[in-house]
């Protein structure tokens, strides 16, 4: 452990929450605003599944993916995401590879290999971190930690206005199966299952935009601040 994070209070915003539920949005918004680094912590998993998609190792070989993810040839410049020198920004993002990232993340080893990359993200500029198991597993000492949620209709509601898709039909049906099945397998998995931890402020964002939902948060913050 860093001693960053030993400190008492580790100088990290955690938000955690289910696929879809706007939280990379908020929490590189919040970043911004507070002038920190921001760690997309599923990005990791989902380079990883991609990696060894790549590497033609199947998504069940956990020993094999977790050496993949501990020598993972990533980096992150300028808003783009680095796998072995190639932009993979916009390849990662996709469903399938989500669902890989998924199935790999519910191995031990493999959240072992990522766990010290993740807390390397943290210095003292401070840090918002999301994913699933930020507040629970790599920053225990949050000195805030979020738990986003928002129903299953209105993030696919979401997912299908970010891809320029109606938000009924066929499609949408299908959206909204993939988001129902990632949320059972984040949350029935033994590792690090998706759930909030119990000192979580719980954000339901359902009926509310980013900008509100980030100004929740900030007034969250200000109160811990002074
Ligand atoms: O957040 P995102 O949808 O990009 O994450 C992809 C997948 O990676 C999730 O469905 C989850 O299974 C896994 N993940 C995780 N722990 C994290 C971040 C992501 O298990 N901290």
């Amino acid at each position: 452990m860093t001693s960053l994070l030993s400190s008492q209070c580790a100088k990290v915003i955690a938000i955690d929450g289910p696929s879809a539920s706007g939280k990379g949005t908020i929490a590189e918004r919040i970043a911004t605003l507070l002038n920190r680094d921001y760690l997309d912590s599923g990005a990791l998993y989902r380079l990883t599944a991609l990696y060894a998609q790549q590497s033609q190792i199947d998504w069940t070989n956990e020993t094999q993916i977790a050496h993949l993810a501990s020598t993972l040839p990533a980096n992150f410049i300028a808003g783009k995401i680095l796998l072995n020198n190639q932009d993979v920004t916009v390849d990662i993002r996709n469903e399938s590879i989500g669902m890989g990232a998924s199935k790999i993340a519910a191995f031990p080893a493999v959240r072992m290999a990522l766990l010290q990359r993740q807390r390397d993200f943290l210095t003292e500029k401070g840090l918002v971190a999301d994913g699933r198991d930020m507040a629970s597993v790599v920053f225990p000492n949050a000195e805030l930690k979020i738990f986003l949620t928002a129903s299953a209709q209105v993030r696919a509601k979401r997912r299908a206005l970010q891809l320029g898709l109606p938000v009924n039909g066929v499609q949408f049906q299908q959206i909204l199966t993939d988001i129902e099945k990632r949320d059972v397998a984040d949350q029935s998995r033994v590792v690090a299952p998706l759930k909030p931890v119990a000192e979580a402020h719980i954000l339901d964002t359902s009926f509310l935009n980013i900008q509100e939902s980030v100004q929740k948060i900030l007034d969250w913050y200000r109160i811990i601040e002074k």
